[in-house]
């Protein structure tokens, strides 16, 4: 059965049972504890905890969600079971039915037939388990559904009860396994042997609420959730894996594709006869594939932090794993084709995206291709010098600093360092490499915590975001009168704050807009009688507080007290600007671009806005011009700027953009401007017609990274200021010159090319008069043991080149006479040239050059050679020269 019906029947089953199916949510959703969705529940989430009220007629839900996990990377085709991206199909009861009703509901389309829509499988193969004291799904398992009592085993809080691993909903669960037979392990169920009995399906009974804490097993229950639920995960892989029949994960129809594209890409063979390193190798290309894709399709690039950096990890093991089958040449191209074709029936939203997903994945193989080539050479360079200083005896240490380069730099997986090392027959310091790893992480980890939420530790705020969360009242006022609710000095809450003090304000309502979706945050201030805080920034927690970072600049505030708070109008209207303007750019960069162009991110700040976006190529003058272009015209045309609340489908099908992190049934703010000229979803302020934008000047764009390009421009009066200071200087430029500004791009390149044609002439001068010297030079030479010698100084900056032209003109003229020229001058730096000739009789006599030159070079701190007619170096300190010259004498005294 082909994953794609798989998916179908389990979607067909609940829906005949009064479930809602909703559509996958973006593997990418708004939660800054998650990297990545990992479980069909994660869209669910405020639904469970009774945040908000599930949207579905009967509370009934079915879904097959995208999911990426990579804690396992390593284990990656290695196990026969572990994808790093996987379909979660789940079935959903929001208060509704609980244990008994999942049980059954799971039971009868695992067991049910094929030509009733189930899957067919053997009851007798299916195992399962409970948590420990779960006597009630125990009971229901073998008294309702017939498993018998020994196939229905116990388990403990690691494997049976569920929660994300973070704060949220939880509770204990029950288990489904396949007994795939003899060949893959012991007997004795899930509890003896978990690769032999593969876990298919997971029924969580969600009934309490998390705490903090560690892990699976080690955290706080906080309390009951107000409804019993049940959350359910079926792995679609592991079922398509069982029903088709294949061995592992990796071989189902949408993955063994690729493998077979690998093995025709590398000419090395997968499966039976083959090592299990290679056979490990397709696996990951596969599995990774399939994962870079979909992540792309989402809206990630690869980068060096968070998503971005797993989406690179992926698409490096790749192309590393299939250099190491024996591919040579690019093979990004082929995978990515073939794992999009294998999914779009699926994800038919493939379609559109096929050639950015191809353009982002090939950008980054071609980078890593070269990151390779350099760090190769690092690396060679380093086992280079090991083998060169280290005594054949001892063995050959690569230091931690080295391999931490090497990754850190260069962007090597440390497997790679190591593989590479055991090659060359060396060792690698994994304690010191461990080390500066820890040491870099802390670094990050500071840096970010402190970025965003100063030194407080989240959890500080937690009883504010669940119990009262902030109002916003900046979309329609820009002064509000607000109550003090939280005060927090030096990460402590504290009842009153004082004048001078640094501290954060949580207000029950509040005009002032808190950073988000690239703008920044409003400047405003708070006051109350003759108190006053001025506020510099307002961060959003749990998407729901707003926290104002002030300093209380008169007066105090006690906790509980009322205050007006303001926004600051004139930064506020900078930012709005700058915001609407950057919605322009956006509308416009498609319409020149096409709709692969798609946002990376933003920022707003007033009077500047940045722009980034997913696209490989470099734009050209024309393209800006006419994004410029069409970007003012939307201002001109005075479109009136409409936001409208409205339901995710609603929004998309109005034709919104930038749908990623957006979860079904969400609400969703839409910023229309100009019809379908402009819409986007968009929490940000707006001006209320685009006229009030000002002018917008593009300054240029550059990249930022494999695949995403920048577009920046100033807004409203600094794009003025901009364009007035563009034209003083152009006008400068123009009455400096004496000509008409059109005149200017004429006259650079005319002075360029005279300017140019002017140096060549003082070149050919100077080396004229050089050589007009060489008379002079030759009539102040003096014999040293019969050698006729000439030692000079020549002026400072005659260049290398030079000095071999005048040695040799020299040469030329000593004739049959045993002579040696040395010539030297100083350039800028420091740097000394210098040059050794000898003709050929005193060559005969037995002179070198070279050798000659290395005394030289100890003189004057330098390095050089050469053969023994003709040598050159270069020295960094000229001082030494006097005595260089009269050394050399020395040396031919003694030839
Ligand atoms: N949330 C559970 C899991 O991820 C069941 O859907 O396993």
């Amino acid at each position: 059965m082909k994953t794609h019906e798989i998916r179908e029947r389990f979607t067909q089953h609940f829906v005949k049972t009064g479930h809602e199916a909703v559509p996958s949510a973006s593997l990418i959703l708004d939660d800054p504890n998650l990297l990545f969705v990992n479980a069909g529940m994660v869209p669910f989430k405020p639904y469970f905890l009774g945040q908000q009220n599930p949207p579905f007629p009967n509370g009934l839900a079915t879904s097959i969600q995208k999911c990426v996990r990579t804690l396992d990377i390593e284990e990656v085709g290695i196990t026969t079971r572990h994808n790093t991206f996987f379909q979660m199909a789940g079935n959903f009861s929001f208060g509704q039915y609980f244990k008994e009703g999942a049980i059954k509901n799971a039971w009868s389309l695992l067991t049910g037939s094929v030509e009733d829509g189930g899957f067919g499988l053997d009851p007798e193969r299916l195992w399962v388990t409970v948590y420990l004291d779960d006597d009630e799904a125990a009971d229901i398992w073998h008294e309702q559904v017939g498993v018998p009592r020994e196939r229905i085993q116990r388990l403990g809080m690691e494997d049976n009860y569920w929660s994300m691993g973070i704060p949220g909903p939880c509770g204990p669960c029950s288990e489904i396994y396949y007994d795939r037979g003899p060949e893959y392990g012991a007997e004795g169920g899930p509890v003896a042997d978990d690769n032999r009995y593969m876990e298919i399906w997971n029924l969580v009974f969600m009934q309490n609420e998390r705490g903090e804490g560690i892990g699976k097993g080690n955290f706080e229950i906080l309390g009951p959730l107000p409804k019993k639920n049940i959350d359910t995960g079926l792995g679609i892989e592991r079922v398509a894996c069982i029903l088709q029949g294949v061995d592992n994960v990796y071989e189902t129809d949408l993955l063994r594709p690729v493998i077979d594209a690998a093995e025709e890409l590398t000419g090395a063979k997968y499966g039976e006869g083959a090592s299990d390193q290679d056979n490990i190798r397709f696996r990951v290309i596969a599995d990774h594939s399939r994962t870079g894709m979909m992540l792309i399709l989402d809206g990630v690039t690869p980068g060096n932090e968070g998503r971005g950096y797993i989406l690179r990890r992926l698409l490096r093991r790749i192309i590393r794993s299939a250099r190491l089958l024996g591919a040579t040449a690019p093979s990004m191209e082929r995978f990515m084709n073939t794992i999009m074709d294998t999914m779009t029936p699926s994800y038919p939203e493939i379609a559109d995206n096929r050639e950015r997903i191809l353009r982002v994945a090939i950008a980054e193989e071609k980078a890593f291709l070269k990151t390779l080539e350099s760090g190769t050479k690092l690396f060679d360079e380093a086992v280079e010098e090991l083998k060169s200083t280290s005594r054949a005896a001892t063995p050959k240490i690569l230091s931690g600093e080295k391999a931490f380069e090497l990754h850190d730099t260069y962007g090597f997986p440390i497997d790679l360092t190591l593989e590479m090392a055991q090659e060359a027959g060396l060792e690698v310091d994994m304690d010191g490499f461990n080390e500066a790893m820890g040491e870099q992480r802390r670094r990050a980890k500071a840096d970010n915590q402190a970025k965003k939420h100063g030194h407080a530790d989240l959890s500080l705020y937690r009883e504010w975001v669940d119990n009262n969360p902030t109002v916003f009242t900046g979309y329609e006022t820009l002064t509000s009168d607000a109550k003090i609710i939280g005060l927090v000095r030096d990460g402590q809450k504290v009842n009153e704050v004082h004048e001078g003090e640094q501290v954060e304000v949580i207000l029950d309502q509040s005009p002032l807009y808190a950073e988000a979706g690239g703008q920044t945050a409003d400047r405003g201030r708070l006051y109350a009688g003759e108190s006053l805080l001025e506020v510099g920034d307002v961060q959003k927690i749990g998407k729901k507080l707003w926290v104002h970072k002030a300093t209380v600049t008169a007066g105090g505030i006690d906790l509980g007290a009322s205050v007006t708070a303001e926004v600051d109008e004139k930064w506020r209207h900078g930012a709005v600007q700058a915001h609407s303007a950057t919605h322009l750019i956006h509308a416009a960069l498609r319409q020149v671009l096409g709709p692969t162009a798609v946002q990376a991110g933003s920022l707003n700040r007033p009077g500047y806005l940045r722009f980034d976006f997913n696209y490989t190529e470099q734009l050209s003058p024309a393209q800006l011009e006419e994004i410029a272009l069409i970007t003012n015209q939307a201002v001109d045309a005075h479109f009136a700027v409409n936001t409208i609340e409205t339901s995710l489908e609603q929004a998309k099908q109005m034709g919104a953009m930038a749908l990623f992190g957006e979860s079904y049934g969400s609400q969703v703010r839409v910023v229309e401007m100009g019809g379908p000229f402009s819409i986007e979803l968009c929490g940000g302020t707006h001006v209320a017609n685009t006229s009030e934008i000002g002018p917008v000047s593009v300054l240029g764009e550059s990249s930022v990274g494999s695949g995403a390009r920048r577009i920046e421009a100033y807004s409203g009066m600094d794009a003025f200021r901009y364009y007035s200071k563009e034209t003083a200087l152009v006008e400068g430029i123009s009455r400096e010159l004496k000509i008409q500004s059109e005149d200017l791009p004429e006259r650079i390149a005319q002075l360029t090319e005279k300017l140019k044609a002017a140096e060549k002439q003082i070149d050919e001068l100077h080396k004229a008069r050089l050589m007009a010297q060489t008379a002079d030079m030759i009539g102040g030479a003096i014999t040293v043991n019969g050698f006729t010698v000439i030692s000079v100084r020549l002026p400072n900056n005659v260049s290398g080149g030079d000095l071999r032209t005048v040695a040799t003109d020299i040469k030329n003229r000593l004739g049959d006479e045993a002579g040696v020229v040395v010539l030297a001058s100083e350039n800028e730096g420091g740097k000394t040239p210098f040059i050794v000739g000898a003709t050929k009789a005193a060559v005969a006599r037995g002179i070198k050059a070279g050798d000659l030159v290395k005394t030289i070079s100890g003189y004057v701190d330098g390095k050089g050679g050469g053969k023994p007619d003709m040598a050159q170096g270069s020295g960094a300190n000229a001082e030494g020269l006097q005595a260089a010259f009269n050394a050399l004498r020395d040396e031919l005294e003694k030839a």
